[in-house]
């Protein structure tokens, strides 16, 4: 823990923080003394191992079994994180593309759960922390951070144009949100990750993408899921405290 950050015993909410981008945030933020709730869908031992892997002496991490998907999600989300510590944190992260293909082969199944989860889902997180924060007593500063993609920009063609419009409502909630919040010491941002090494490629049925389009990036690589992870605990920290309704690439020079 760096010292400018000890004793923050605030909660911070990751969805999606099992594995790949959203284990490193976590581990991140608990190692700059936060608590965390780990929010995942079905990957139990993953979960307990990333939270074992992460915990500190400052930041205890629990891992939270919940599909963010589900109606009742955002409340009990909120209501476990509390049972840690006061949430003022939340990095919406969790996130999946569906099947690689072409529009016309993608299934309504595959359409709906992508937008499902990228977007509502976020869009309902970050309603249900407004809830709850904006007429709370002044006390932490309090933060969003959406997990977005380069990909709402450069639109995914022949791979998932979906996914992509999906992480360009992101976007344009986190612009509309930051306004509506900032009155009340909310501040939203958005990180744009490029390809990253992580598993959601081989879920995607492409396990070699990262490499593959790493390799034709400007930098030569894909990015390692913690140098997604350092902007997020950048954009969530004290040193970012002007900084609201930014959408940050973090893409090595992919626009
Ligand atoms: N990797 C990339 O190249 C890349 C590039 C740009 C943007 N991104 C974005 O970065 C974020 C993280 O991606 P990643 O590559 O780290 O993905 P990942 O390795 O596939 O991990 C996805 C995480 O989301 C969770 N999740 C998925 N659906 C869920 C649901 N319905 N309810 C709760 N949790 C759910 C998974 O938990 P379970 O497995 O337990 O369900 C897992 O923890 C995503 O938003 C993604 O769109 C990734």
């Amino acid at each position: 823990m760096d010292s400018t950050e000890a004793g923050n015993s605030t909660t911070a909410i990751v969805t999606g923080g099992s594995r790949g981008i959203g284990a490193e945030i976590v581990r991140r933020l608990a190692r700059a003394g936060h608590h965390v709730l780990l929010v995942y869908g079905h990957d139990d031992e993953g979960a307990e191992q990333t939270a074992a892997r992460c915990s500190t002496a400052h930041g205890r991490v629990v891992a939270f079994r919940c599909d963010i998907t589900d109606d009742e999600a955002p409340g009990r989300i909120f209501d476990a994180a509390a049972d840690l510590s006061a949430p003022s944190i939340l990095v919406n992260n969790a996130g999946t593309t569906g099947t690689i293909s072409p529009l016309h082969d993608a299934t309504d199944e595959t359409i709906r759960s992508v937008v499902d989860v990228n977007l509502i889902a976020t869009i309902r997180l970050c309603r249900e922390a407004m809830r709850r924060w904006q007429d709370a007593e002044i006390g932490p500063a309090r933060s969003i951070v959406n997990v977005s993609s380069i990909a709402a920009k450069t639109g995914s063609a022949g791979e998932y144009v979906w996914y992509a419009a999906a992480k360009a409502g992101v976007n344009a909630l986190t612009t509309g949100l930051a306004l509506e919040a900032a009155p009340h010491g909310i501040r939203v941002n958005a990180v744009n990750p490029g390809t990253t090494s992580t598993g959601i490629h081989a879920r995607a049925g492409r396990p070699n993408r990262a490499a593959e389009v790493g390799a034709k990036s400007p930098m030569g690589r894909p990015a390692e899921p913690d140098e997604i992870a350092a902007a997020v605990k950048w954009l969530v920290s004290a040193e970012a405290s002007y900084v609201n309704g930014t959408i940050l690439d973090v893409a090595g020079g992919t626009r």
